[in-house]
């Protein structure tokens, strides 16, 4: 058996322990070969491939980012993308390939499943926005640090009397932002789930520093955005590939508060740091029993799936479901947040 391996889109911490185990696991006790991809798809296009044995993935657990180099790149957007796959996947004979992505790069998985090909993934992404599974690689990474990020903003607000405004990652979907804001004590959690009314947010703190407080901690996801009929008007910034230009909406929401209120405000945009680093024992875990599981279902004639958790269990799920879905926070987490302000 001849495994491909890629990593494509935005990296995160815990895809290394990945890379990591689906070397040991196939080249172990199933005898396989890894042939490896340099820079996601774009890689598999250009042929630009790295056999991977045993001392290629030597102490890579705890180190961040992908060996493998990645790549913001889809294949059917270029031309001739996907017959260069195809001829790459055939020059090298590739029986099965696994790809480690989110949304983006499963979406492409899915198009070369139905040219054909064999194809396993897993799931990674900070924004945890993948549909079908429980956890997807980087998230409890970046929640992490998105949590200590508020903890130490917390101590300078209340020496300063300031509203500080933190902006986190995530796109589609607040998962970092409503876990670490429930974490980290914020007063406010602003996700996409639940555009916002700025006359509300900005009420509820005039209302908060008169009763009781000297500060606030507003955490923003970066794909918050107001409400109909808001009296804040925004655009996204959005770059090549629908990725939020970072800092644009934090920066609007601390612009508001500090105009309407008349309190010192200030603004903290997390951005990449939150994709850097070494990864959290959960991600490398999470990472492992990922790699593992790919290369079980690439040895038992399996195609066409993504390996998920679900619950305490990893499973593996038809990718035609999952590719290209978006998976939300559902309104019990986003409650408690609120509850909790
Ligand atoms: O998809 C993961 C993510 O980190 C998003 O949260 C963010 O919007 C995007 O990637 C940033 O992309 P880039 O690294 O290309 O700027």
């Amino acid at each position: 058996m001849r495994i491909g391996l890629l990593t494509g889109g935005g990296d995160c911490p815990g895809l290394n322990a990945a890379i990591r185990a689906v070397v040991k696991q196939a080249t172990g006790e199933y005898g396989a070969t890894v042939t490896g991809f340099r820079n996601g798809w774009r890689g598999v296009v250009d042929g630009d491939v790295v056999p991977l044995g045993r001392a290629d993935i030597r102490n890579v657990l705890p180190v961040g980012g992908t060996l493998l180099g990645t790549a913001r790149f889809h294949p059917h957007a270029e031309h001739g993308g996907l017959d260069g796959v195809l001829a790459t996947l055939e020059a090298e004979r590739i029986d099965s390939l696994i790809c480690i992505g989110g949304d983006g790069t499963l979406h492409a998985a899915q198009q070369v499943a139905d040219a054909g090909v064999n194809v396993i993934a897993i799931p990674k992404t900070i924004d945890n926005d993948v549909e079908g599974t429980d956890l997807s690689i980087g998230f409890h990474t970046a929640v992490n640090i998105a949590t200590e990020a508020i903890d130490r903003v917390h101590t300078t607000a209340e020496s300063h009397n300031r509203v500080m405004v933190v902006e986190v990652m995530g796109r589609h979907a607040g998962w970092i932002a409503v876990n670490a804001g429930i974490a980290g004590g914020a007063e406010v959690v602003l996700a996409p789930e639940e555009p916002f009314e700025i006359e509300r947010l900005v009420k509820f703190l005039k209302h908060r520093h008169r009763a009781h407080a000297n500060f606030s901690i507003v955490v923003v996801a970066e794909g918050a955005i107001p409400a109909e009929g808001s009296s804040m008007d925004y655009t996204q910034e959005l770059g090549r590939f629908g990725e939020i230009i970072a800092g644009s909406i934090g920066e609007r929401v601390s612009k508001e508060i500090a105009e309407r209120t008349g309190f010192d405000t200030r603004l903290t945009v997390l951005g990449h740091v939150q994709r850097g680093g070494s990864p959290t024992p959960t991600d490398r875990i999470l990472g492992s029993r990922f790699g593992v599981a790919a290369v079980d279902a690439a040895m038992r004639g399996e195609s066409q799936v993504m390996t998920a958790l679900r619950g305490e269990q990893v499973v593996t799920v038809p990718l035609a479901e999952v590719a290209g879905r978006l998976k939300t926070v559902p309104s019990e987490l986003l409650r408690v947040a609120q509850v909790l302000a």
